[in-house]
């Protein structure tokens, strides 16, 4: 028992005391990996390596530059964009010219009616068919008034032929109210009539001339040839200048 043990000591011994050479790899021999052309030199075996080839030298100065393309396509339209803020309030605009202070208000008519008329019963609004003057338009053709626009003093005038054996019966109105007359007896004479007012208006006031039939027959002349009847008024003096 004791002389195996010795034995087993000793072949220990022997295992760790048995001289061992010292360590290399097989390329310790050769010298320091300087570089690729060293490397290549000592081991011809070793696949060549790449130069590098350095563009950069081969280069050549740069060329002028090119003419300039044609135009591309335009793109696809783009989507809307959002609304963008309110901008900022403009500035207060300069004050007008100012008006004309001398200048008149004006209003004047002067109708005309060609054809004569027998009056229908009670009251019929004398209407003309001919406008000599109507500025600005204050005279309605249709109604035969004229309506006040421009408050003030006013000149009306009415002319008439009258018819033989036939009684002749007007009035210059203001609204609904008799201003002036124009009558004329019947006779076996027919002669020219004339009626003339001043009248303040007011504004909205209508001036016309109204015939008014009584038992007796009524009519005013006129004919085709020449116009015997006339109905004319103009602004004297505006109320407010
Ligand atoms: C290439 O050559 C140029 C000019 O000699 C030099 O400036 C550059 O550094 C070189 N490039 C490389 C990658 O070696
Ligand atoms: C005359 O009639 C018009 C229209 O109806 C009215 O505006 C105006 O006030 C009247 N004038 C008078 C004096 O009654």
């Amino acid at each position: 028992m004791f002389g195996s043990l010795l034995l087993a000591s000793l072949f220990l011994h022997m295992v760790v005391s048995i001289p061992q050479p010292a360590c290399h790899r097989c390329c310790d021999h050769l010298p320091p990996l300087d570089d690729a052309a060293t490397l290549r030199e000592s081991m011809p075996g070793m696949p060549e390596v790449r130069t590098y080839i350095n563009m950069t030298i081969l280069k050549g100065d740069k060329g002028d530059r090119g003419e300039r393309g044609t135009p591309g396509k335009p793109g696809i339209e783009g989507s809307l964009g959002p609304r963008g803020t309110e901008g900022h309030k403009g500035d207060k605009g300069q004050a007008g010219a100012p008006g004309d202070a001398c200048k008149s208000q004006h209003s004047a008519f002067s109708v005309g009616r060609r054809k004569s008329l027998h009056s229908i019963d009670n009251y019929q609004a004398l209407i003309f068919d001919t406008i000599f003057v109507n500025s600005p338009e204050h005279f309605n053709m249709f109604a035969g008034k004229y309506r006040c626009q421009i408050p003030g003093i006013y000149f009306f005038n009415v002319n008439i032929h009258t018819w033989n054996f036939k009684e002749t019966y007007l009035h210059i109105m203001q609204n609904n109210s008799e201003k002036a007359i124009v009558y004329a007896q019947p006779s076996d004479r027919s002669i020219m009539q004339s009626q003339s007012v001043m009248l303040p208006l007011q504004e909205g006031d209508e001036v016309w001339v109204r015939l008014y039939k009584r038992e007796r027959e009524n009519a005013i002349y006129s004919d085709d040839v020449d116009i015997y009847i006339t109905f004319n008024g103009y602004l004297i003096k505006p109320e407010i200048e």
